[in-house]
This record gives C-alpha cells, sequence and structure tokens, in this order.
C-alpha cells in the first residue's frame, strides 16, 4: 500500500479543532498529530468524490469521531446503507459489513479499506453447511446472523442482527427455528423466547474470551458498577451482567441512563467511543481487541478513496438471493 507521508499544520490543527475536543480524552497529543491530516485528506476527498464513510462502534475513536457519517451497530449500517444517496460507499468495519452494503447497492461502488477484514462467525459456516442443515429439519426457518457471508445469506430465510435477533425470531411465527452461525447468540435468543432454537457452532473469538470468574472480579473491585454486555458472550458471563445488547443498545443504554461507573463487556474501542462521548462518566475498560476490524485505520481509508479500492464484488445471482433475506430483516427493523 503507498503510504502518502502527511505533516501536522496550523490549518490542519484549526481545522479539525472541533473533532480534537470530542476525542480529547482517549486520543494523546502524539496520536492526534499523526491522525489529524488524514482526518482533514480524507474528508477532503470524500466530499469530491461523494463518498460516504459507514463506520461501526468498533472503530477507533480518530475514525468513529474523526471520519465517519453514519456510525452504528450492525442493524444501523444496514439500514442507512439502504438509504444513503452517495455515488460511493466506504466500510469502516468487517467485510460481511461491506458486502451487506453492497447487496443493498448493487450499482454503487463498495469499497472496504482491507479485504483481510473477516470475522470468526462469518468464516464459521459455507452455504453448503446451511444446505445441510436445510435437509436435516425439512421445512424448519433458516436465520441467519448479518455476521455471515452473502452465500449464507441467500440460502437463508431471514437474515438477523444482534439488536432484533428476538423479534424477528418471533416475527417468524415458527414453533422451530435454524440459527446460524453464532452459538452464544443463539442461547441468549433461546432464552428470550419459546422458539426452540436449532444452532450451529460459530463462536466470536473476541466475546468469548470473557469469562464469569472475569466479570465477577470487575464487580468486587468496582463496587456499584453497571456491567453491559454483548449477546456474542457465553450465557454464563451474561447472567452476571445488568444489560445486554447490541453495540448500539448499550450505547443508548449509558447515553440514556448516564450509570455513574460503567463496564462494557465487548471490544475496546467501543469503551472508548462511548467514554468520549460521556467523559462525565467513569469508565473501567477491560480490553478485547477484534483483530479484523483493527485492520481499518485512517491511512488505508485514504488509500482506499485515493485508489478506489478495495471494491465488493458478489456475484449477482447470490447478490439478488441474499438482498431477500436481508430486505426481510429491514422490514421488520429493531
Ligand atoms: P452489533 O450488531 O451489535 O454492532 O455487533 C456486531 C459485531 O460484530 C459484534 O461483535
Ligand atoms: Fe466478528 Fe467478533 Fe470481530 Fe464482531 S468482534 S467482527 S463478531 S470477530
Amino acid at each position: 500500500m503507498k503510504t502518502s507521508a502527511l505533516t501536522y499544520t496550523e490549518t490542519i490543527e484549526r481545522e479539525t479543532a472541533s473533532i480534537r475536543s470530542r476525542v480529547a480524552g482517549v486520543v494523546d497529543e502524539r496520536q492526534w498529530k499523526h491522525a489529524a491530516p488524514y482526518i482533514s485528506a480524507i474528508n477532503r476527498l470524500k466530499k469530491e468524490k461523494n463518498a460516504v464513510i459507514l463506520a461501526h462502534n468498533y472503530q477507533t475513536p480518530d475514525i468513529f469521531f474523526g471520519v465517519a457519517d453514519i456510525v452504528g451497530d450492525s442493524l444501523k449500517l444496514a439500514q442507512e446503507a439502504a438509504k444513503t444517496k452517495a455515488g460511493v460507499i466506504i466500510q469502516a468495519g468487517v467485510y460481511f459489513m461491506a458486502e451487506t452494503a453492497k447487496i443493498l447497492n448493487p450499482d454503487k461502488a463498495v469499497l472496504i479499506p482491507d479485504r483481510e477484514a473477516g470475522c470468526s462467525l462469518a468464516e464459521s459456516i459455507t452455504a453448503k453447511d446451511v444446505l445441510l442443515m436445510k435437509e436435516k429439519y425439512p421445512g424448519v426457518p433458516v436465520v441467519s446472523y448479518v455476521n455471515t457471508s452473502a452465500e449464507v445469506k441467500a440460502v437463508s430465510d431471514i437474515c438477523c442482527t444482534s439488536g432484533n435477533a428476538v423479534k424477528v425470531v418471533n416475527a417468524l411465527g415458527a414453533s422451530r427455528v435454524i440459527f446460524l452461525p453464532d452459538e452464544y447468540l443463539a442461547r441468549y435468543v433461546a432464552s428470550k423466547t419459546d422458539v426452540e432454537i436449532i444452532t450451529w457452532k460459530g463462536r466470536c473469538e473476541v466475546h468469548e474470551k470473557f469469562t464469569p470468574e472475569y466479570i465477577r472480579e470487575l464487580r468486587a473491585e468496582h463496587p456499584g458498577v453497571t456491567i453491559l454486555a454483548h449477546p456474542e458472550c457465553a450465557p454464563d458471563v451474561l447472567s452476571e451482567c445488568d444489560f445486554v445488547g447490541s453495540t448500539a443498545q448499550m450505547s443508548d443504554f449509558v447515553d440514556e441512563k448516564q450509570p455513574p461507573r460503567v463496564i462494557l463487556i465487548t471490544e475496546c474501542s467501543m469503551s472508548d467511543n462511548v467514554y468520549a462521548a460521556n467523559p462525565k462518566l467513569e469508565f473501567i475498560r477491560p480490553c478485547q481487541l477484534c483483530p479484523h476490524m483493527k485492520r481499518i485505520t485512517l491511512e488505508k481509508i485514504l488509500h482506499s478513496l485515493e485508489t478506489m479500492t478495495h471494491e465488493v464484488v458478489i456475484d449477482p445471482a447470490v447478490s439478488a438471493q441474499a438482498l431477500r433475506s436481508i430486505e426481510r430483516m429491514l422490514e421488520i427493523g429493531r
């Protein structure tokens, strides 16, 4: 990748001052002097190219506050991708999110700054695996988490995200559903519905690292703390927490309830971003990095815009089938 040597100037300092103040608590001076010239260049080029940057809540604060036009959980990013009028979409997130944006915008250029930004859940299952499950359980509807490939979505009946999984499962009106591929999210959904859930063995490599012992230790060390967790964590971890929700639902909970001491049991950058927006709250920030999300950097976003790479390409037949599953989910909403 070509790296442009960018320097921090007084003009850049002035141009980016309002962003600097938003990230002051989570980006130090040295990091800022490196980031600001990229933020300035990306924001300029984005306008020239009529591009929009969709950034997931796990993106680092320089991206999240500096260059993103839309931020949110997987569901919000899909909803916004379906509405955008921009000519070019840059996905600051992982590959399945970029594929979802492309499926919803087959005629637009959808770019991912690093095509290796994968996801352990998406990699845990293939379309062939889904077809075998369908053979084993004939007539049972298949709900696929959006953390899957376009091919898996294409052979599913409907998609869901962690923000609407229970609602999607209940909306099917079936007594049994196949819920793929996240075993833990499936077990969380099963605990919230009477529908029988048949699951797969996929795991998020980030959330599976948290243990119930660790949550108990955190609670003992930080009396009065409110602990929020993502439903990709194991059930015995979730049962130690005070609130379970998607990344956006955790962020909304903090914005609305303003718990004085808070811990988010999820990816590191999410805590930085929610803390930056709520600097008066005390955030204890235990950290598990998603190596895939962290592949996306300001340098790569700038390179992506300059060179219009890496364009997401999906077989049109697969894309049309996958669109059905995504649109059914969007009709149900959050
Ligand atoms: P959300 O849909 O909650 O944003 O989660 C996506 C994800 O990849 C969590 O690990
Ligand atoms: Fe996938 Fe887990 Fe990373 Fe989310 S945090 S993108 S589920 S590996």
